[in-house]
Order: structure tokens, then sequence, then C-alpha cells
């Protein structure tokens, strides 16, 4: 057995071994359905734009125009998207009851898209929209629809307030249920599967640490190092979806 096979059949047995199972995952769940991540070298958005110009709150309310431009063309890769390897691995896991659920920091809803269950989407999601004054939550189409027909900034029907989608941005808080949600079933994980993130974004950045503190095992695939790779039972530095079927086939296999 080479070293990659050897790790992918340990993370198949301390998934076997382990009874509630999380996954974390990260923008570089989804590059492998055609969503850019922003940290990859060559591919990240950041790359290309900056992040104190795009995608914070206080950037989308001084220029909303312009930082609609830019959310219209990561939407549009979101919604062309479909659920990859990696994620369909997951429910696969879930349904063989070796998976409680997830916590992403993805907007891009493919998790629930591939019907995967229980499933905490961290930063909100790119499917919808909300107004800033009232809350009012509707099918991003309201938004998109008016910043197509004109130059104004989409507004709320209800209010007239501003519109914005409903994913967290920078400089916005991440909502306190949602929060709370997700420290109880990182409280309850013996084993936390770090998929596709550079770890770099609070609160996710800190969950490895909470989950080993609490007496959880860590298993991390990602193509890049990350600062908790030393403190994991095993690291893969792989893409998702050329190893998470094989290690669910062995999950299956041996649970046969
Ligand atoms: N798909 C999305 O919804 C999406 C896309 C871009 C950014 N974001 C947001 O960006 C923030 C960035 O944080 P992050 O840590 O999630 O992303 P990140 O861009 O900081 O890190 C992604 C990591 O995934 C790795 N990676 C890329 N493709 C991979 C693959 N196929 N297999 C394994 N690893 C792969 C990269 O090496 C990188 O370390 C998050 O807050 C998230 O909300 C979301
Ligand atoms: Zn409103």
């Amino acid at each position: 057995m080479d070293e990659l096979e050897n790790k992918i059949q340990q993370i198949a047995q301390l998934i076997i071994d382990s009874e509630n199972v999380i996954a974390l995952t990260g923008a570089g769940m989804s590059t492998e359905s055609g969503i850019a991540d922003f940290r990859s070298p060559g591919t990240g958005l950041w790359e290309k734009v900056n992040p104190d110009e795009f995608a914070s709150i206080h950037s989308y309310v001084s220029d909303t125009g312009k930082n609609l431009k830019f959310m219209l063309e990561m939407g549009m890769s979101i919604f062309k998207s479909k659920p990859n390897k990696g994620h369909k691995s997951l429910t696969k896991l879930q349904k063989l009851g070796k998976l409680r659920g997830v916590l992403t920091q993805n907007i891009d809803g493919l998790h629930k898209r591939a019907k995967t269950e229980n499933v905490i989407e961290l930063h909100g999601t790119a499917h919808e929209a909300i107004c800033m004054r009232c809350h009012t939550v509707y099918p991003i189409t309201k938004l998109i629809d008016q910043v197509l027909k004109s130059d104004r900034s989409p507004s709320c029907e209800a209010c007239q307030g501003l519109l914005k989608p409903n994913a967290i941005f920078f400089g916005e808080p991440l909502h306190s249920d949602t929060l709370i949600e997700a420290e109880k079933m990182l409280s309850c994980c013996d084993l936390l599967l770090v998929l596709g993130s550079s770890l770099l974004v609070y609160p996710v950045a800190f969950y490895p640490r909470e989950a080993l503190s609490n007496g959880a095992k860590l298993v991390i695939i990602n193509i890049q190092e990350t600062d908790m790779d030393d403190h994991a039972e095993v690291v893969l530095h792989e893409r998702i979806g050329d190893v998470m079927p094989k290690i669910v086939d062995i999950v299956i296999e041996e649970l046969r």
C-alpha cells in the first residue's frame, strides 16, 4: 500500500470508529464545481480583487453598484454550479449513519442541493436577498431582476430599504442563533473532517482547536497546508473529489 492509500484507509477507519462525525467545509469544497475560492494561488478571487473594496459591508453600502457587479459575477458561477463528488460523498456518508452534519463557510447552497441534511451555513446564502432596514428575506432573483433592469440600488418592496445578498460580508457579525447551533454540533463531535478550508477566517479558524480541546480527533483534506496540519490525526494535501469517494467506498465495504 502506498502512502496515499494508507492515509485514505486511516481516514476511513477513523470514520468507522467514530460516533459523531462532523464535516467543516470551506470554499475548497466547491472549486471542483467551478466556483473560485478566495485564497488558492493563481485562481483565488483575492488575486483579482481587493477584499476591502468588495465583499465588505462598508464598501457595499458606499458603492453598491460596483460591488453588485462583482457579486453578480460570483453569483452566476454559483447559480450555474452543481454538487461535485465531494458533496455527494458527504451525503453518502450521512446515509450510512456516519456523518451527523456539516458546518460550512460556503454560501453556494451545494451541500443542501446534494441533499445532505443538518447543514449549518455559517456565512448565510447567496440564494437569498435581505433588506438591510426591515430584514425581510427574498429569493435572490428579487435583487438580480432589479439590478439587471435599472441603475438604481435594489430596494425592499416593503420599506424601500437597501437589499443585499443574504450572505455575511466582511465587517458584519455572524448570526448569534447560527453560532449557537454550530457550537452545539461541534461540542458533541468526536471526529472533525476539515475539507477545503484555509482555516484563516474566524470563527471557523477556531473550530478545530475547540473540537480538539473537547477530545475530538481531526482530519484535514486541503490542497495547501494549514496552520492546524500538525494537530491532525491525518492530513491529505489532495483534491477532495479525488479522495473522498475512495474513503466512502472503504467505509461502505467495512460496514457491510
Ligand atoms: N463556494 C463558496 O460559497 C465560496 C467561494 C469563495 C469564497 N467563499 C467565502 O470565502 C471565505 C473563505 O474562506 P475558506 O477557508 O472557505 O476559503 P479559502 O479560499 O480561504 O480557502 C480554500 C482552501 O481550499 C483549498 N482547496 C481549493 N480547492 C480544493 C480542492 N479541490 N480540494 C481540496 N482543497 C482545495 C485551497 O488550497 C485553500 O486552502 C469563506 O468565508 C466563504 O464564505 C465561499
Ligand atoms: Zn425592508
